[in-house]
């Protein structure tokens, strides 16, 4: 088996005196896509806080590459090529497609970027062909394309993702796990936070989930779409 990429080791924070993460701990190894699942409050979006350094730990470390980057600011982490696509897709409205994209580089070599923009059209021919529109008259799922486009040019060694399927139709979910196979065919890792968890598992190779601040199951995708209790709690069937 591959080695780690990130490890997150026993992490307890939280935002006022009470504690929200409980003790959490999760592996991404190379070549992976990893899913974190969990109902609305559980504590995703606090555990890719901790993850990219934009929430602090009580106890517990971050290590990347088998290093501890607890103590590292969000903007080293992401020069090392740990990138947060965040909820809410987070897209500038007023800029094109285009300047997005180029906001979500570190390098400012225009040539190095067009080459990356290249990619991007080849990746996503529907932002090409929007490239001058601005952002906030795309629909949902090419937001939410932006969205990944825009963490790729960073060019990141992990792709973490929060809720990327949120409000958007099933076959624009559907679209978008599809890009998230290709780009972790293509190389990159993908850590996954989804609560609508019937694709995220289909496309997970492993896969947690996570309740009220703990970690209580974790399997393949798999071993946990085949669960009986997982597909109560989280796919809404019974
Ligand atoms: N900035 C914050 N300040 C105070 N409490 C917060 C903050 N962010 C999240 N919480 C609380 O932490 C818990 C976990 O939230 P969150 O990590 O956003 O869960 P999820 O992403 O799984 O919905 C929730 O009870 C939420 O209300
Ligand atoms: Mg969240």
């Amino acid at each position: 088996m591959a080695d780690a990429l990130l490890r997150l080791e026993s992490a307890r924070t939280g935002y006022g005196p009470n504690d929200v993460l409980h003790g959490v701990s999760l592996t991404v190894r190379e070549g992976e896509i990893v899913t974190l699942l969990g109902g609305n409050g559980a504590g995703k979006t606090t555990t890719l806080g901790v993850l990219s350094g934009i929430v602090g730990l009580r106890q517990g470390k971050v290590v990347w590459e088998g290093r501890d980057i607890s103590g590292q600011a969000t903007a080293d982490r992401l020069r090392q090529g740990l990138v947060l696509c965040p909820e809410a897709r987070r897209i500038f409205a007023r800029l094109t497609v285009e300047e997005n994209l180029i906001a979500g580089t570190w390098v400012r070599d225009p040539k190095l970027n067009k080459a990356k923009l290249e990619k991007t059209w080849e990746r996503f021919p529907i932002l090409g062909q929007r490239r001058k529109q601005l952002g906030g008259t795309l629909s949902g799922g090419e937001q939410q394309m932006l969205a990944i486009a825009r963490a790729l040019m960073g060019e990141p060694k992990l792709l973490m993702l929060d809720e990327p399927s949120l409000g958007l139709a099933p076959l624009i979910v559907e679209q978008i796990f599809r890009i998230l196979v290709e780009i972790n065919a293509a190389g990159t890792p993908v850590l996954l936070v989804e609560q609508n968890a019937h694709q995220a598992l289909k496309i997970a190779h492993r896969a947690y989930v996570l309740a009220t601040g703990e970690i209580v199951r974790e399997g393949t995708g798999s071993e946990l779409l085949a669960s009986d209790e997982v597909r109560r709690a989280y796919l809404g069937e019974d």
